[in-house]
């Protein structure tokens, strides 16, 4: 219990989005609330956006989208926050994913004109998976969106999460007027600033939406309209439940216009009041809890070349428990070996600051040489994994044909510590030696390509497979394992732990596969394989 302090002062989230949603406007907002940056526009402008804090890799300068996943880390009314920015691109779900593995809870932007997207969907699936407590912001007020109440009921029957509104909007589009806070009772009128930092000087505190000053504030009209509203949400939801909101149930909501800064500074005091510390975690053979004063922790994101002229990769340390040193000596479990590191830093993307110590809920980058996969667990000597950092199934599966014999060496070293990043998942047919890549999009292909050329001197191709989907199989009857493997060998193969992987075509192929098979379990994560070390 030695650190309780550090762990009550941080908050570990990441923001989610589809894309265009608003994620990275509202990331912008929140670090000038954290002082972070001091303009408005510096993460956003485009011309800005070449260097902007998430931009790590060359690629992702080229193609202007956000490929890689970083930490901003900044203090907010003596709490410590740490941002965990997530690409915002399809392509990159697994990486989101994956990110979504080391924060304690997220807070999800839905555009209000646009509503319940599919990224949106598959993200929070995600987080169901993982009870993550959700806090829900719904942006671009000031355009002509859904009607609000429309909006609730669509993310609560699409998202399948309970909600619980913050505030309440008055009107949208031109006639915007702003929100009322239900919990701080009172008014914020909107005024669209893209420049703003802070806008309280609009607040009107209404200790009771009967009195005449709301009148006067927003019409008659209006303001008849948001005192039905208010007893319509007071009837139906009554006072947050926190604990519910922790548990992953139930899930306040917030309206607002991340780029007029309006709305944000709101959700960010209820954030830091009801967010989550850092909460305990599972391992292998028993929960971690934050308080535990040894050291332990995962990694979650390997990144690489980020100076192009080395080949010198980043791993991103989630810390769980105790405190992490420089210099100290750490266990690497899955190698079984004692690993310290002289330069670990902490980021505000770009600008790292070498660091001495953290704690459960920082994010450590750690310079690595190759002696980290997606997962690896540090502690001071025990021996366990954390579990719950999946590998999902693919969804585009393509065979890797190699265009220079003469690098087949660097293509397979290339190809190996690529996926070791979790760029890709790498297949090996059974009983033959085709490498098979597994990606969520088709973008990875590319990344893949150009970071194999670029960073090996590798030139490859890749030949489109008949694949759907990837299940890892397991039985309890070794033999049945074994003939199943054996009849469906053209569709058998093995991942990079050689843990056996049955590639099936279609849902119809799965499904025939799984009644016609009942002694073969089919997992559509590799989590199975993690339970114990
Ligand atoms: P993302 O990271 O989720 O992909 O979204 P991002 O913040 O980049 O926002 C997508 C677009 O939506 C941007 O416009 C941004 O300015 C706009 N936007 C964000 N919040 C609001 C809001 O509250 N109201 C309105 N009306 N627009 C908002 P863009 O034209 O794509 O980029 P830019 O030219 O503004 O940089």
């Amino acid at each position: 219990m030695k650190y309780n302090n550090e762990i009550h002062k941080r908050r570990t989230f990441a923001i989610i989005s589809h894309p265009d949603a608003g994620k990275t406007t509202l990331t912008e907002k929140f670090l000038l609330f954290g002082g972070a940056i001091q303009t408005a526009g510096a993460v956003k402008s485009n011309k800005i956006k070449k260097h902007a804090t998430s931009d790590f890799m060359e690629i992702e300068r080229q193609r202007g989208i956000s490929v890689a996943t970083s930490v901003m880390s900044f203090e907010y009314k003596n709490i410590l926050i740490n941002l965990l920015d997530t690409p915002g691109h399809k392509d990159f779900a697994e990486d989101t994913y994956r990110t979504l593995t080391a924060v304690d809870s997220v807070i999800l932007v839905v555009d209000s004109v646009n509503g319940v997207e599919d990224q949106t969907r598959r993200l929070m699936e995600v987080c169901r998976m993982r009870d993550t407590p959700v806090i829900v912001f719904i942006n671009k007020m000031d355009r002509d969106g859904k009607n609000r109440f429309d909006l609730l009921e669509e993310i609560e029957n699409e998202l399948k999460i309970s909600l619980h509104p913050m505030t309440l909007p008055i009107n949208s589009g031109k006639d915007f007027k702003g929100v009322y806070n239900l919990y701080d009772k009172n008014l914020l009128l909107f005024t669209a600033n893209t420049k703003a930092i802070a806008d309280d000087d609009d607040t009107v505190s209404i200790s009771d939406l009967s009195l005449p000053v709301l009148d006067e504030k927003l019409g008659e009209k209006d303001a008849a309209i948001l005192r039905e509203d208010a007893e319509l949400v007071d009837g139906v939801y009554g006072e947050l439940n926190t604990t519910d909101y922790l548990n992953g149930k139930v899930a306040p909501v917030f309206f607002g216009s991340a780029i007029n800064n309006f709305g944000v500074r709101e959700m960010l005091d209820t954030f830091i009041r009801i967010a989550p510390i850092p909460r305990p975690r599972a391992t292998s053979v028993r929960e971690v809890p934050p308080t535990e004063d040894k050291f332990s922790g995962f990694i979650f994101k390997i990144h690489a070349n980020l100076d192009p002229k080395h080949r010198d990769r980043i791993a991103f340390l989630r810390v769980c428990s105790g405190r992490f040193e420089r210099n100290k000596y750490f266990h690497h479990v899955r190698l079984d070996k004692d690993v310290r590191f002289s330069n670990p830093y902490t980021f505000m993307a770009r600008d790292k600051d070498v660091i001495e110590e953290a704690f459960a809920g920082d994010v450590v980058g750690l310079f690595d040489t190759g002696n980290f996969k997606i997962g690896d667990t540090l502690t001071e000597g025990e021996d366990f994994f954390y579990t719950g950092i999946p590998s999902f199934s693919p969804e585009i599966f393509k065979e890797v044909i190699n265009k220079d014999p003469m690098k087949t060496k660097q293509l397979e070293k290339g190809l190996l510590q690529l996926t070791d990043e979790g760029v890709a998942q790498l297949f090996t047919q059974f009983g033959g030696n085709k490498k098979i890549i597994g990606c969520v999009g088709d973008l990875q292909f590319e990344v893949i390509q150009y970071r194999l050329l670029q960073e090996y001197g590798a030139s490859c191709e890749f030949r489109t497979m008949p694949y759907y989907k990837a299940c890892w199989i397991t039985s309890a009857d070794p033999k049945k394992l074994d003939d199943f493997t054996r009849f469906k060998s053209n569709n058998i193969a093995t991942d990079k732990d050689g843990h056996l992987v049955y590639l099936a075509q279609s849902e119809w192929f799965l499904n025939t596969e799984r009644s016609n098979n009942p002694d073969i379990e089919f997992h559509f994560t590799s989590e199975i394989h993690k339970e114990t070390v």
